[in-house]
């Protein structure tokens, strides 16, 4: 698979959808505010806050992502950095910062988890706000990426594939579960990806809060204000710097 089809795929299977708004409207209840958007992956929400007036920041490790959100209309007026929280610019100041659509279950590691909660922290003024959605381990909701439940078709530009989601390994003890990507493409050739996510429980994403030295406004379960455990199987935090 090239990297283009598959960041074009990653945009057709992740439609714009009710997280989009949340963390849209998240960052644009401050006019023209300075918005961090770390994990950016492909660009949507960062390109949507800036044509929203928003001076906006991408940062993402992983480049066909990056090159993916450079080549969108409107996305100069983004500016876009490849790598980590360490290639945040030192001098940079922001209102608002967001790891949307679970970034934080792509950083495994709890060290270097820590390290970006940590430097968003110290790139946020008093009083700046940082959002972020991680799935809910309570809601086990790897019991549903299974082909039966998970098929669908999606309309690229070289022609329509079939799409699901299989997990393929869960230790719910060490929070890590294995799942695999398949796609079958107009040629008729599967391909499959696949990518650990680590399910962190709502304690412990408190206290990495905690010790980056944010204050937890809210955990939502879902992107409607629903409670913990009654929303979309999601725990989505609101913070802020003190
Ligand atoms: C599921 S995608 C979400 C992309 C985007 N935020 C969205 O709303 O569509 C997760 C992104 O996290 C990025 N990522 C993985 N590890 C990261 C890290 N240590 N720091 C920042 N981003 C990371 C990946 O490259 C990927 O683009």
């Amino acid at each position: 698979m090239t990297e283009n089809h598959a960041t074009d795929l990653y945009d057709a299977v992740n439609n714009w959808g009710p997280s989009d708004d949340f963390f849209l409207g998240f960052v644009t209840t401050i006019p023209g505010a300075r918005v961090l958007d770390l994990g950016c992956g492909t660009g949507g929400i960062p390109i949507a806050a800036a044509k929203a007036g928003c001076a906006v920041t991408g940062v993402d490790p992983h480049r066909p992502s990056l090159e993916a959100a450079r080549a969108k209309p409107g996305a100069d007026r983004v500016v876009w950095i490849d790598g980590n929280s360490r290639a945040i610019p030192a001098s940079a100041l922001f209102d608002v910062a967001l790891m949307s659509s679970n970034v934080v279950q792509e950083i495994l590691d709890d060290d270097e988890l820590a390290r970006s909660l940590a430097d968003i922290a110290a790139h946020l003024v008093p009083g700046g706000r940082l959002a972020f959605d991680s799935r809910d381990p309570n809601a086990r909701g790897w019991e549903a990426w299974t082909k039966e439940r998970t098929h669908k078709m999606v309309h690229l530009p070289r022609g329509d594939s079939q799409h699901w989601y299989q997990t393929t390994y869960v230790n719910e003890q060490a929070g890590v579960v294995d799942f695999c990507a398949h796609e079958i493409g107009p040629d008729g050739i599967e391909r499959v990806e696949s990518g650990p996510l680590r399910f962190r429980s709502e304690d412990q994403l408190r206290a990495m809060l905690h010790e980056a030295g944010l204050a937890v406004d809210d955990v939502f379960g879902g992107y409607h204000g629903e409670p913990v455990g009654r929303g979309v199987g999601t725990l989505t935090f609101t913070a802020h710097r003190p």
